[in-house]
């Protein structure tokens, strides 16, 4: 039997700081578990542009098609923000979503009792929130035609385009209700469709797929706007959102700081079946590269760890395991661990990068 393979993108910023700790937690399921993965590292965003003037080069494109699974860090920092757009580090990320066709972005937003009380909301707002946001990840207004800044007249005009077909709609929906009928069985669609066409069509077709296919799952809508109002008013009311590129984007950023913490939370991108049946997918913390204290040993590597659970779960059909992983979290967190992100104003000593992965593997080895 081959290995499973795994290609690591550690990118910019915290990012190759946060995959150290990750890949200790990787070794360590190969030794003590038998999980052994065929692991290759390589660039994207702003350190692949330094090598390769570009911020995916070909052949990390191709390796990422092949592999069973994709592991990313973070991309992009202040050194190329004047970088000509089609070059910036984002667009490494953004080609591979698109060329890999990974269309339902799964971000969980789940509240860790221990943190409870670092969320700028109420505990009881948030202790005990699950709520998992589906967006859509290869259309919509990221990647709409037309798109650019034109001259009109005597002045300039920047243009983006909002654009989804039936069937882009139709298959994220079905990945939305897929996933609630293993959960709370709730899902809530968010659209502006009181003013935007695209937002009728999504309507539509979300409440068609639900009809034909998924009429056990209790469907409901909502506008994007008051969806956020709700996501801060009580967030307990959603099991799965699912929403477009832009509004996820949004939503799931609000959605994430509920928790406590942007450097908690996972996601995973899924595309369709390979030959062995499960997705194409890429792994990634929410969080960005954080250039502001990159390269300190301070960031939080807790979501790029529960991003591996992600694979684990998702790619590798090792849902006991990931279950391990995460209880190991729960645990740190519990016994207090703490790096930066995770203290109060006038909180105790944070811990370091590599001693909370430290605390994660002690944390493993106890659940032997
Ligand atoms: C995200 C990020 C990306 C996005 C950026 C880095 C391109 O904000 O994954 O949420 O806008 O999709
Ligand atoms: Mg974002």
């Amino acid at each position: 039997m081959t290995n499973s393979s795994l290609l690591i993108l550690p990118g910019d910023g915290i990012g190759p700081e946060v995959m150290a700790e990750v890949n200790r937690i990787i070794e360590w399921f190969g030794d003590r578990r038998g999980l052994v993965f065929d692991v290759s590292e390589d660039l994207v965003g702003g350190c692949a542009y330094d090598v390769h003037g570009v911020p995916l080069a070909d052949a990390t494109m191709a390796r990422a098609q092949e592999v069973d699974a994709v592991l990313l860090g973070a991309v992009g920092g202040p050194k190329y923000d004047n970088l000509d757009f089609s070059v910036k580090p984002e667009r490494g990320l953004l080609r591979l979503r698109k060329e890999m066709d990974l269309f339902a972005n799964l971000r969980p937003a789940q509240c860790f009792d221990a943190l409870a009380d670092f969320s700028s909301l109420k505990r009881d707002v948030v202790a005990g929130l699950d709520i998992m946001i589906v967006r859509e990840l290869t259309s919509g207004i990221y990647f709409g035609e037309p798109r650019g800044i034109f001259e009109e007249g005597n002045e300039r005009v920047g243009i983006n385009t909002q654009r989804y077909t039936e069937s882009e709609i139709d298959r994220v929906a079905r990945a939305a209700f897929e996933l609630a009928r293993k959960r709370g069985n709730k899902v809530c669609s968010m659209e502006k469709a009181n003013v935007m066409e695209s937002g009728i069509l999504w309507r539509e077709v979300v409440q068609k797929v639900h009809d034909a296919d998924y009429p056990d799952v209790e469907l409901s809508h909502m506008y994007a706007d008051a969806g956020a109002m709700q996501l801060c008013r009580w967030p307990k009311q959603f099991d799965v959102i699912v929403t477009d590129n832009l509004f996820g984007d949004l939503l799931s950023d609000a959605a994430a700081m509920l928790t406590g913490s942007l450097g908690m939370l996972p996601s995973a991108s899924l595309g369709a079946p390979m030959a062995n049946g499960r997705p194409k997918a890429l792994y990634e913390p929410v969080h960005g590269s954080a250039p502001d204290i990159a390269g300190q040993g301070k960031a939080n590597p807790i979501a790029c760890v529960l991003s591996f659970a992600m694979a684990l779960r998702y790619s590798f059909d090792k849902g006991d395991e990931a279950a391990r992983l995460e209880q190991a979290v729960e645990k740190v967190l519990a016994d207090g661990v703490r790096t930066a992100d995770l203290l109060g104003e006038e909180g105790a000593t944070p811990v370091s990068t590599s001693q909370m992965g430290d605390a994660i593997l002690a944390a493993l080895d106890a659940s032997l």
